[in-house]
């Protein structure tokens, strides 16, 4: 089958769309409004755009209930900073619970019963429960136009000034360990996915060694030599 994005005309219960890109991560996004509450919401349209400083982003819709912007947006673009927290198997109640519509003056923090670690950088706070954090601060932010004003989306960019990686979630070779954090990650629908096994494959021209020295499986010594 196929069909036309302007027309919708795919004839299934439900807009394939999102299924169709998978497994989504998830941005817990922690911000501060000019007032000093604290907000959460995760955000699947997210993801790295760049390492050498490193740089991620997430797209935001409309507010649906008729302000412009979610508050996550503007509060990155009102203060110029932000929290990404991952989302883990384990606090997928709560990321479910900080998607909920709130009023801005509402913590989600408390909301999900979430306690905050404070940022060293930054002044929005960290999820403590999470165990990764990037500290940000505001890159830029593109508006991309939408068929209706609700669909019009914000994509938010920050540049990442500060990692923190829980040590418990260190191997013993200095690798993060996914399969023991298990990310979790959107499907399509209502559904979830979580990450929980994890295989090497170089690219085969290179070998496991010189990959790693190109780059390509991260930075060595902390440099990084070429893209991957
Ligand atoms: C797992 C998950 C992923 C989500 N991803 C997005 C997203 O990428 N973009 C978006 O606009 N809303 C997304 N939402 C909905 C927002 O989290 C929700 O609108 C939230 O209330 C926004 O909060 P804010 O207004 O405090 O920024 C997602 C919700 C869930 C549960």
């Amino acid at each position: 089958m196929h069909y036309e994005t302007d027309k919708n005309n795919h004839g299934l219960p439900f807009n394939p769309f999102k299924s169709c890109v998978v497994p989504r991560p998830i941005a817990w996004i922690s911000t501060l409004d000019r007032k000093g509450s604290a907000n959460l919401a995760p955000f699947s349209q997210f993801n790295i755009v760049g390492w050498d400083p490193p740089y991620i982003m997430f797209a935001a819709s409309a507010h649906p209930e008729g302000a412009e912007r979610k508050h996550s947006v503007r509060n990155v673009q009102e203060t110029g900073e932000f929290v990404f927290n991952m989302a883990t198997f384990d606090l997928r109640e709560a990321v479910n619970t900080t998607a909920m519509y709130v009023d801005s003056d509402v913590d989600e923090f408390e909301l999900a019963r979430l306690e905050k670690a404070p940022s060293l950088y930054v002044k929005p706070p960290r999820v403590a429960a999470s165990p990764i954090h990037f500290e940000c601060v505001h890159q830029s932010t593109l508006v991309l136009p939408g068929n209706t004003a609700e669909t019009a989306f914000h994509v938010v960019i920050g540049k990442v000034i500060a990692v923190h990686i829980k040590d418990e979630f260190l191997t013993k070779d200095g690798k993060v360990d996914i399969a023991r954090i298990r990310p979790l990650a959107r499907l399509g629908y209502l559904d979830y996915t979580s990450v929980e096994s994890v295989f090497t494959m170089p690219v085969e021209k290179y070998g496991l060694a010189d990959a790693f020295k190109r780059g390509m499986g991260g930075e060595s010594k902390g440099k990084v030599v070429a893209a991957g």
